[in-house]
């Protein structure tokens, strides 16, 4: 029996552009491979900092491209952590969360609901010192899949300015959206002061790119060009400038259409089966976008327990703990596996959870 992935958070390999994405690298290599064959500037290529700065309405200079947002913003963590308690969502993203550790940062969890961050939790950490930064995914959240209300965006970004508080904004899905209206980032808002911007072009036309950037003051800019450069010197030039081809080419919206399209459906089935198999016995997020959903099961189950009697059957997630949620919650990513195998996973996994009459969720 072949296992079902609810773990992997990645694209599933039909939906990447590979021809498209190899026209664009020939292309590019011969077109400008004596720029990207050779090292070149830290900041990135040139040209796909010209256009995302044009996206975004800043000045080049403010843009640094990396090796994917992470890198990106383990630079930029580590140029601020010492500067006071950094505030994150709980549960979030764990690899932020590990790096932080590393780094030894005094890390403040900031609940998170159906609307995304707690803003009144959010403002009591405020009050109670200095912050160095708040880090926030308000869209499609990973591990969630919520989405932060633009009545919620706006007071963060008002609370922000009150504070003087540094919000980085970590975005890498808000163009993988399925339906409804996208609101406004906190950057949009914030008039591109006082909130980093960071996406990527992960999840939108390929991980392996490793295509990611950061919107940055320019004291930031110039601190995380620093980092780049007494790292590894120069990015990938070549996975930047075949980027910028595909760009350049006009691919991207039609590859989101097909994206949003095959993780639409991957979604849908989700949430049909989860309503199919668990009916009570569960609580879920219902996401416009993304990758993920959460899933919360009854109190006394332990999702890590579960984990591994999944793993038996054929099915794995990733347990909610391991972002910093409570014992039994899940991060279901539907993004790796067909509609077909979706509700098999759930099927499989639905059947090792305790009847839905005895179960009394929490909220
Ligand atoms: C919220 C979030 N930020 C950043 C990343 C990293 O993306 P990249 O491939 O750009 O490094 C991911 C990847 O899953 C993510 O979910």
């Amino acid at each position: 029996m072949e296992t079902i992935s609810f773990a992997r958070g990645i694209p599933a390999p039909e939906l990447l552009p590979v021809s498209e994405l190899a026209d664009c690298a020939r292309a590019a290599i011969e077109r400008d491979g004596r720029t990207i064959l050779n090292y070149g500037p830290a900041g990135g290529y040139a040209p796909l900092r010209g256009w995302i700065a044009e996206r975004h309405g800043v000045d080049p200079d403010r843009v640094v491209l990396t090796n994917g947002s992470l890198q990106g913003l383990a630079f930029l963590a580590r140029e601020l952590v010492a500067k006071g308690r950094v505030l994150v969502e709980t549960p979030t993203y764990d690899r932020p969360l590990k790096l932080l550790a590393e780094l030894g940062a005094d890390v403040r969890g900031i609940p998170l609901d159906d609307e995304g961050l707690d803003v009144d939790a959010l403002a009591a950490e405020l009050d109670a010192g200095a912050v160095s930064f708040l880090y926030t995914i308000p869209t499609f959240q990973n591990p969630t899949g919520r989405t932060l209300s633009t009545e919620r965006r706006r007071r963060l970004v008002e609370l922000a300015r009150e504070h003087d508080l540094l919000v980085v904004e970590d975005d890498p899905y808000g163009l993988v959206r399925f339906e409804g209206e996208p609101p406004p980032t906190l950057f949009e808002l914030a008039g591109g002061e006082g909130v980093v911007y960071g996406s990527s072009f992960s999840k939108t036309i390929a991980p392996g790119a490793r295509v990611g950037y950061l919107v940055l003051p320019h004291r930031l800019a110039g601190a995380v060009t620093a980092s780049a450069t007494a790292t590894y010197i120069t990015p990938s030039l070549v996975g930047e400038a075949a980027v910028y081809e595909f760009l350049r080419r006009g691919l991207l919206d039609p590859n989101l259409i097909r994206v949003r399209e095959a993780l639409r459906e991957r979604r849908d089935a989700m949430l049909a089966a989860l309503e199919r198999e668990l009916g009570d016995a569960g609580r879920w997020s219902r996401p416009e976008g993304g990758y993920f959903l959460w899933l919360e099961l009854a109190d006394d189950v332990d999702a890590r327990e579960l984990l591994a009697r999944a793993e038996a059957a054929g099915v794995t997630f990733v347990p909610g703990v391991d972002f910093g949620g409570p014992p039994n919650s899940l991060r279901l990513a539907f993004s790796f596996v067909d509609a077909g195998a979706v509700a098999e996973g759930v099927s499989r996994l639905a059947s090792l959870v305790p009847a839905a009459a005895s179960v009394q969720l929490a909220q």
